[in-house]
């Protein structure tokens, strides 16, 4: 796993707008660039960052098929906290030439969940897989909605969320955890260790311990942002706020060896 650490949040955004944005560039096998997505507050900063890219015509989003991680379950497309919403609000509705047709989202408005998930996988797999998957994790190291001790081998499916999570997540519900959905589709850990390419932002101290446990913990299903050290091709972009859990030692390492990525 590599470590990138940068100063502070917006260096992190333009480092992994900046990356994301040479893979497409350099993508020209042919068949779509597959892009997997996140929400919630860290890749806000990197979506802003590539909407300016695509702007200035330094990264087509033309020919790129994209795959969100996950949705609530029960709330409406148009619900201005379902992650549909989220993702056209500060992200797609602003690139000039992202194709609607392009776009997956799990719906959370599906009669049957587990066909809803199980054709996800499919399409996934009809793209020929993620080349790479973009995620943030939460405070308690859940990476899409995989909660702690969801299989670390686990597909795409319904999750229940836990109360820890729905309370950090009522900020987006006025302050009441019982507003924020009970359950969500989410892709697994297992579906975010085919990809190709794994990049993680992770930022603010309020993600150090969640970070230490990505790093350097033992690969735990307590923590399943740990499984990305099992995968051969994962990148953590984070901040100097994020990192007060790491020993002296980690901190160094990566700060010497990636120090050509320092912005
Ligand atoms: C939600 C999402 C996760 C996201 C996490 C962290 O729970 N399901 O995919 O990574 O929030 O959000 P934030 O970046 O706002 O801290």
């Amino acid at each position: 796993m590599r470590v990138i650490i940068q100063d502070n949040y917006s260096k992190l955004c333009q480092w992994a707008a900046h990356y994301i944005a040479a893979k497409i560039n350099a993508h020209k096998d042919g068949r779509p660039f597959v892009l997997g997505l996140p929400t919630g507050s860290s890749p806000i900063g990197v979506y802003q960052e590539l909407i300016k890219m695509n702007k200035a015509g330094e990264v087509s989003f033309a020919n790129v098929v994209t795959f969100n991680m996950d949705e609530y379950l029960g709330l409406p497309r148009d619900h201005d906290q379902s992650y549909w919403f989220f993702m056209h609000d500060n992200f797609f509705d602003d690139l000039v030439d992202m194709k609607a047709e392009n776009i997956n989202i799990l719906n959370g408005m599906t009669d049957d969940p587990e066909k809803e998930c199980a054709d996800y996988e499919a399409k996934i797999a009809y793209y020929g897989g993620i080349d790479l998957f973009m995620g943030g994790i939460g405070v308690d190291g859940h990476l899409a909605f995989n909660e702690p001790y969801t299989s670390l081998a686990s597909r795409t499916g319904v999750r229940d969320l836990t109360t820890d999570t729905r309370i950090v997540n009522s900020r987006f519900f006025d302050n009441d955890p019982e507003k924020v959905p009970a359950q969500a589709l989410s892709v697994g850990i297992g579906t975010v260790m085919d990809s190709k390419e794994v990049l993680i932002l992770i930022n603010g101290h309020n993600k150090a311990r969640a970070l230490a446990a990505t790093v350097e913990g033992g690969v735990s299903q307590k923590w399943t942002c740990s499984a990305l050290q099992m995968h051969k091709d994962a990148i953590v972009v984070c901040d100097e706020a994020a990192c007060g859990e790491l020993t002296v030692d980690t901190y160094k390492y990566f700060l010497d060896i990636e120090k050509k990525e320092r912005l």
